[in-house]
């Protein structure tokens, strides 16, 4: 007999039942719905609708369902639909007629909502958390290698020299808009939808005010049907993880070409790696490609809630029972993530002098000469045009670009840009790849880390 089945002459058919239930994945709810249990019976206390005892002692057996959760020794009931309506039987079995007062003034419909706002509110920091140091990671690549310099790609065609720790920044700098993404939908989400009822409202005098204060969210609903009805903040915080899942795809196609014998920038150490069951000498980068993997499933999840909420009828519809397995399962994948990479970033050694030879290709040189042609007074458009001619001469004539240039007088003078590291020494724009820039953007990243931590922490 299930907590609603008083205008019912039969119960559920097993199929049905089957399909509807999802105490197997809400469970994983209970910590936070019996924080908005304990709210919305201090509410129903306040209102005058429970007296000071009865408060009490619903406390008191919130309390012990809590550490029967805590302990793994909770045990379901076969009515039990859902974790709300677990912990409200198991109430009323432990506290008696106190217990079947509890939904007093609620519904499940807005339980639930806020339940798993009180929930999604504590695991955007914990993927924040997680992808800060992610960032710690990638910086401390940089800082192990100090100097070390690569070429950069465009197309990925070999482009101009970069420094170890800039392009690794690059990605750091994509995590802390994640970082920062997170902490928005934090702020925009945290409303309580507490007191909405089953969609109207209801006819006795309670405050959702006063609740959402003790949830520490930063007001109440405005409008009932509303509260009830939006999953804005799953499909946001979907979307955050898929954009944090396609980032850490970026890095892990990097790790993936980076380790290739043909690459061999860098070794992954054997604990971030996997062998292979028949080829004795592979060493394999499983860790990148299931970084690249993962994002496809985090786009599902994100995708498939979007096609769920399209067109769903005011106010609360069983379809957003839904929302659920998506969000554990994109929070479940991305954390696993995003420790991972922060470990296989701990483990990489950067072969640098492997680096650096392909970053001193002399063809990289080719825009230092023309912009050292500008800073002579030729057009940039006309120094373009010379120097790619210089180019034509090497790729035809099957000689070094450096030869071409120290061999033809109009040029000579520039034959020092081939020395060894010198390219990169060029890049000295503000927020460019080379040593001259790199202080500030240090800095810039370490006051954005400081910023972002601190608004967490808030
Ligand atoms: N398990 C349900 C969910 O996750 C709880 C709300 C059920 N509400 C209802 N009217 N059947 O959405």
């Amino acid at each position: 007999m299930t907590l609603w089945s008083g205008r019912f002459s039969t119960s559920m058919d097993a199929t049905l039942w089957d399909l509807s239930e999802s105490y197997s994945f809400d469970h994983v709810l209970y910590h936070h719905d019996i924080m908005g249990t304990k709210a919305h019976v201090r509410g129903l206390h306040a209102s005058g609708l429970l007296s000071e005892e009865e408060l009490e002692q619903l406390m008191v057996t919130l309390d012990d369902i809590e550490a029967e959760f805590d302990r793994g020794v909770f045990v379901r009931s076969g009515s039990d639909e859902d974790i709300h309506m677990a912990i409200e039987r198991r109430a009323t079995e432990l506290a008696g007629d106190v217990g079947a007062k509890i939904h007093t003034s609620r519904s499940r419909n807005d339980q639930v909502a806020t339940t798993l706002r009180l929930f999604t509110r504590d695991a955007l920091v914990q993927v924040a958390t997680a992808t800060l140091q992610l960032v710690r990671a990638l910086h401390e690549v940089g800082e192990r290698n100090p100097g070390a310099y690569l070429p950069g790609y465009t197309h990925l065609q070999r482009a101009q020299p970069v420094l170890l720790s800039h392009h690794l920044n690059a990605h750091a700098w994509s995590l802390l808009r994640d970082v920062d993404r997170l902490a928005d939908n934090r702020d925009r989400m945290n409303v309580s939808p507490l007191g909405a009822g089953a969609l109207a409202g209801t006819s006795l005098p309670i405050q959702p005010a006063f609740t959402a204060e003790l949830l520490g969210f930063k007001e109440p609903f405005a409008n009932s049907m509303d509260a009830v009805s939006d999953r804005d903040f799953v499909a946001e915080t979907l979307f955050d993880i898929a954009m944090i899942g396609i980032h850490l795809s970026r890095m892990g196609e990097e790790l993936v070409l980076w380790t290739s014998a043909e690459f061999s920038f860098a070794t992954l150490g054997d604990d971030f790696t996997t062998g292979s069951s028949m080829l004795p000498q592979k060493k394999n980068s499983d860790v990148a490609e299931l970084a690249r993997g993962k994002a496809g499933r985090l786009v599902g999840n994100l995708t498939g809630l979007l096609v769920t909420l399209k067109g769903l009828p005011l106010s609360y519809n069983r379809d957003l029972q839904e929302d659920k397995e998506p969000l554990f399962d994109s929070l479940r994948n991305v954390l696993l993530v995003l420790a991972a990479l922060a470990g296989t970033y701990h483990s990489l050694t950067f072969n640098a002098t492997r680096a650096a030879e392909a970053a001193d290709d002399p063809f990289l040189v080719a825009i230092d000469i023309a912009e050292k042609l500008v800073e002579e007074g030729v057009p940039f458009r006309q120094a373009h045009e010379e120097v790619g001619k210089l180019v034509g001469e090497a790729v035809s004539s099957h000689v070094s670009l450096r030869d071409v240039v120290e061999a033809n007088e109009r040029y000579a003078r520039f034959v020092n840009l081939f020395e060894t590291g010198t390219a990169l020494q060029q890049r000295r724009s503000p927020g460019g790849s080379g040593p001259i820039a790199a202080p500030e953007q240090a800095r810039r990243l370490h006051d954005a880390v400081e910023q972002l931590t601190r608004r967490l922490e808030s």
